[in-house]
């Protein structure tokens, strides 16, 4: 039975922390250390503007989180905040995702992308993997001005597809993501490739996977 598989990008099919290892030669040891600092700011402003009523688009949020990274890891020269920024617009795809989502389409499948990512943050990323031909829908939560975990922000994908949310795979390696899209119906499957402990267990994925490889042999 087709099914429409829609993915988070961030962490899900774009590796945010590989292309961080790159700068390690010119910024030392405590890279890998700011960008988990980077990472996590990111998310906390996501999800703090959102309980308070705001928003704030994601590209802004991602420079004001490095700022503060940079900050609490001064050993990290400023000099490479504009590379570290740009770095958004060059990740690297996690080496199975394209292949991944070719034989979803292979298969007869709808494939999508749903994410906080700003329009032009993830046009950078899907054009940077040449992924664009793999999917048949990029939605950001930006049309709606709120980010995930929202509910209202999971309705652009039954939106977009016509569909019922019963009708849709969601893929994340955000555990947090996974619980809102099984909350509203969608069924969740959890790419937790570092062996996380579970959690949230009122919404548990249909599915965990250690890798998007594991997903094409599901059916
Ligand atoms: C996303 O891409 C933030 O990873 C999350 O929506």
């Amino acid at each position: 039975m087709p099914s429409i598989f829609v993915f988070d990008a961030y962490g899900t099919l774009f590796d945010v922390h590989a292309c961080i290892a790159r700068f390690e030669k010119g910024a030392g040891p405590d890279i890998a250390r700011m960008s988990e600092i980077w990472r996590t700011k990111q998310l906390e402003y996501s999800w703090t503007l959102t309980m308070a009523g705001h928003y704030t688009e994601f590209w802004t949020l991602t420079e004001r989180a490095l700022d503060y990274a940079l900050a609490r890891v001064p050993s990290i020269p400023q000099a490479l905040k504009p590379r570290l920024l740009n770095s958004y617009f060059e990740l690297d795809a996690f080496p199975d995702a394209r292949t991944t989502l070719q034989a979803l389409k292979a298969a007869g499948h709808k494939t999508g992308i749903l994410s906080n990512g700003s329009p032009n943050m993830l046009d950078g990323a899907v054009d940077g993997a040449k992924m664009r031909g793999e999917l048949d829908a990029v939605l950001s939560v930006d049309v709606l001005k709120m980010f995930k975990p929202r509910p209202e922000v999971y309705a652009l994908v039954t939106d977009r597809f016509q569909c019922q949310p019963a009708d849709v795979t969601f893929v994340s390696s955000n555990r947090w993501d996974v619980m809102a899209s099984v909350s509203v119906g969608f069924r969740g499957l959890w790419i937790n490739r570092a062996g996380m402990p579970d959690e949230y267990p009122e919404f548990a994925p249909q599915k965990i996977l250690g890798s998007l490889t594991e997903l094409t042999a599901l059916g």
